[in-house]
């Protein structure tokens, strides 16, 4: 057991008292496919080997609590009487357990390594990990991954995509899941073994970053509604003009890219499959606009880095973090030059992660 683990378990002990069952559910990195979800369109995501871990144990009463090892807010909850969201992390908690419907009070601990808001999934992280420790288990994951988005959508007021709760539960150790969205089928994707996903964190968040990111939805969604077809993914272009041109030019690129990508990584074609991934982010930055100069920054860096085939930023944009596709004999050479060339541009110091894609959630034994 790793140590966040055990300290998990003996906090729990000492706050609650009893010994808890242990849930973990991971956050994931999107490869290719951003902003395509909503779209009904493809993305690429994998699980990755950082998770958000749920402690649980019955309680007597009807009541929901719920703490945190990062946060110092609490949830504390009768189930007949849910309370309304708060504004802060326990809104997850609470989306998910009125979603559910669940009829047993419980105490909750909550601990992750999913670096918060970075654009990793912390929030889906939270949602799954919860849903399964809550009782969801035995229903089929795609439904559970549904009740995770919905929870987010109307507690929080973040209209995401099912990307993130779909790749929190359905993730495959060593491979990446090729998703679309419109019917949720996929087809797992291996990651050659000389491949490295190398995370790399801005360690900026932009204000604004949701209300932004709704802004795009509605925009797609409104420029879909008026064309007179169910998704963007759908239509012919040409015809429009301004942002609905630009967002619409970008998803049915984006769209491409991820096929492209697909076939250049099964073909061995690494390099073509890193191309993919720059053309995305200069889609992402020019046309969607949902990039940042920290972003762009951390790309730039990333293209004239040897053994690097390709570099974007993954997630809903607006600082976050990029993921760099590297060779796995280059990976400490690259995350050195990554951490010191950003941190010379910026005055920042970024975070690097590498990953490996992961198990979808799970109980663990104690
Ligand atoms: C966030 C959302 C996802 C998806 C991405 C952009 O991560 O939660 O649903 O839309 O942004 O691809």
């Amino acid at each position: 057991m790793n140590s966040l683990l055990s300290r998990l378990v003996s906090e729990f002990h000492r706050r609650f008292g009893n010994q808890p069952r242990l849930f973990r559910a991971p956050g994931r990195v999107n490869l290719i496919g951003e902003h395509t979800d909503y779209n009904g369109g493809f993305v690429f995501p994998a699980a990755i080997d950082l998770a958000t871990y749920v402690a649980i144990a019955p309680r007597a009463d009807r009541r929901l609590h719920a703490e945190s090892l990062s946060f110092p807010e609490t949830l504390d909850t009768p189930i007949d009487q849910w309370r309304q969201p708060a504004g802060n992390w326990t809104d997850y908690v609470l989306g998910v357990a009125t979603l559910l419907d669940i009829q047993t009070g419980a105490d909750l601990l909550i601990a992750t390594e999913v670096p918060i808001g970075g654009g990793l999934s912390s929030s889906a992280a939270l949602e799954v990990a919860t849903a399964l420790a809550l009782g969801a288990g035995n229903r089929p994951r795609a439904e559970i991954a549904r009740l995770c988005q919905r929870a987010e959508n109307e507690f929080t007021g973040m209209q995401c995509g099912i990307m993130d709760p779909f790749t929190s539960c359905l993730g495959e150790e060593g491979r990446a899941l090729l998703i679309d969205c419109r019917d949720l089928t996929y087809r797992a994707v291996s990651i050659p073994p000389g491949i490295r996903l190398v995370i790399a964190n801005t360690m900026v968040k932009h204000e604004l970053a949701a209300s932004a990111y709704n802004d795009r939805r509605a925009a797609c969604e409104s420029a879909a509604s008026r064309l007179g077809v169910a998704y963007l993914r759908d239509i012919d272009y040409s015809s429009l003009a301004g942002t609905e041109l630009r967002c619409a030019r970008h998803v049915i690129s984006e769209n491409a890219r991820v096929l492209q990508f697909e076939q250049a990584l099964l073909a061995g074609d690494l390099h073509q499959a890193g191309e993919q991934m720059y053309t995305s982010h200069e889609s992402l930055r020019t046309d969607f606009e949902v990039s940042c100069e920290e972003l762009d920054t951390m790309v730039a860096i990333a293209r004239t880095l040897p053994g690097v085939y390709g570099a974007r930023m993954t997630g809903g944009g607006f600082g976050g973090c990029t993921i760099n596709l590297a060779a796995a004999d280059s990976v400490d050479a690259a995350t050195g030059e990554l951490r010191s060339r950003y941190a010379a541009a910026t005055g920042i110091d970024p975070h690097i992660f590498v990953c490996r894609p992961a198990a979808g959630a799970s109980e663990m034994t104690a």
